[in-house]
């Protein structure tokens, strides 16, 4: 795809929904006794590969746009799968999923796309086998396809290496099943979701510090769920305002989950002119609106528990620190390494083909601004999503256009991205 640079963005856009929260709405829903119906459900290809997967094991979802209903039966009505589930890209789906799974007892198949086929599921499967799931996949398990015969579980106490909501939930989601307590403790708090939307469908947690416990053998009530829009989706459009000349963006509805704010805090550090407007809503989960005007930013050392919170911001916070004033670190993010791409990688390669000064590091990178992006380059988002919304927004500033290969990949979490940016531009 050919961009080019923009004069200004300016209007209002509704983000769609949150990924997170989305496919949790259909993982709890289809656990759960009842019709769960979820709004604002996004319908990007992650979140349709889970609703996929729950219909291969027989629940009912009905979906039409961004409403799904899903007609739960209760977790012991799932049924072994006929064929492979395939998660395609999605790391939230395959990781979850095997937390349930782990607790079933039938066997499954799980794999996904080449990108799915590279990322670390030890981290996973191995506390899941400790609760005494027999898992198996290459290399011990480390990678796909996963077979996985479930069943007859344990709680355990598990303190994770890492802050990983992923390896959280799908632990948490095998306790529901165990028998006894299960506890959770990680380095440092991430994204809770899974926490607020169990609560919601009526199941008990304990929280303390980093660590949550959660007792086997409850069972979940049908809910009316509104996702928000997904902060993750929006900080493109956040990073845009601040950075490209005579900006003003309203972002509407957007998630405000303190655990998923980082950006926001970013933001506000680097001097953005940033007004945040709360809306007073009984959802489990915080909303409001967002408006940013475009801002003389300075650089930021980013780095320790504000990382979990900003994890996926990461390949945009680049882009934004190439046009503030002096050194951006980011530091303490070598989880970067093992997302949909190796994100220090992807991130540095493709900035530097626009003319940035960025380094790479052990645990994140070092970008030098204040600088003029040239553009006049063929970059691509390497199937990477998060990626290739960079490269759209970072288009806006080039001096020259340039070629985004590989932007299909946007589908995942933000499939009207172009349409909405579009919407914003003014052509120069
Ligand atoms: C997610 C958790 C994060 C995040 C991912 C979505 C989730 O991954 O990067 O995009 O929905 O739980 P980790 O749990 O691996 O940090």
């Amino acid at each position: 795809m050919k961009r080019e640079k923009v004069q200004s963005l300016n209007g209002e856009i509704h983000i769609p929904g949150d990924k997170s929260i989305s496919h949790r709405s259909v993982m709890f829903g289809a656990l759960a006794n009842g019709k769960t119906t979820v709004k604002n459900f996004l319908p990007g290809a992650d979140c349709l590969s889970t609703i996929e997967c729950f219909k291969k094991m027989g629940v009912h979802i009905e979906r039409s746009g961004s409403d799904v209903t899903i007609h739960g039966k209760g977790i012991s009505a799932l049924q072994e799968p006929e064929s492979l589930l395939d998660v395609g890209n999605s790391g939230t789906t395959i990781r979850l999923m095997l937390g349930i799974l782990a607790g079933r007892p039938f066997y499954s198949a799980v794999a996904g796309d080449e990108s799915i086929a590279k990322r670390p599921m030890k981290r996973v499967t191995d506390p899941l086998k400790k609760m005494g799931a027999h898992i198996d996949g290459r290399a011990g398990g480390e990678f796909t396809p996963l077979s996985v015969n479930g069943g007859d579980l344990t709680g355990i106490n598990y303190v994770s290496p890492v802050a990983s909501a992923q390896i959280k939930s799908a632990v948490l989601l095998a306790g529901l099943q165990a028998e006894g307590t299960t506890t959770v403790t990680e380095p440092h708090k991430s994204r809770d979701h899974t926490e607020r939307m169990l609560s919601a469908f009526g199941i008990e947690l304990s929280e303390d510090n980093t660590s949550v416990s959660i007792k086997g053998g409850q069972s979940l009530t049908a809910q009316d769920i509104f996702v928000p829009g997904d902060i993750s989706s929006a900080a493109f459009f956040l990073a845009a305002g601040a950075i490209i000349p005579n900006s003003r963006i309203v972002l509407k509805n957007v998630g405000l989950n303190p655990t998923r704010t980082g950006i926001i805090d970013v933001l506000q550090k680097m001097g953005a002119k940033l007004h945040i407007t709360e809306s007073s809503g009984d959802s489990a989960e915080p909303y409001g609106d967002l408006t940013i005007e475009t801002s003389e930013l300075n650089a930021l050392e980013i780095g320790g528990d504000i990382i979990p919170r900003l994890i996926d911001e990461i390949p945009i916070i680049a882009l934004l620190a190439t046009q503030a004033e002096g050194t951006t670190i980011i530091k303490d993010a070598a989880e970067l390494k093992v997302k949909e791409t190796n994100r220090i990688d992807t991130v540095v390669s493709e900035l530097r083909k626009l003319g940035a000064n960025i380094e790479a590091t052990d645990d994140g990178m070092k970008i030098y601004g204040k600088q003029t992006l040239k553009g006049g380059a063929t970059v691509s988002s390497h199937g990477d999503h998060r990626i290739g919304m960079m490269l759209g927004i970072a288009s806006c500033l080039t001096q020259e256009s340039i070629e985004i290969l590989q932007t299909e990949a946007i589908h995942v979490s933000y499939p009207t991205f172009f349409d909405h940016l579009n919407k914003l531009a003014a052509k120069a």
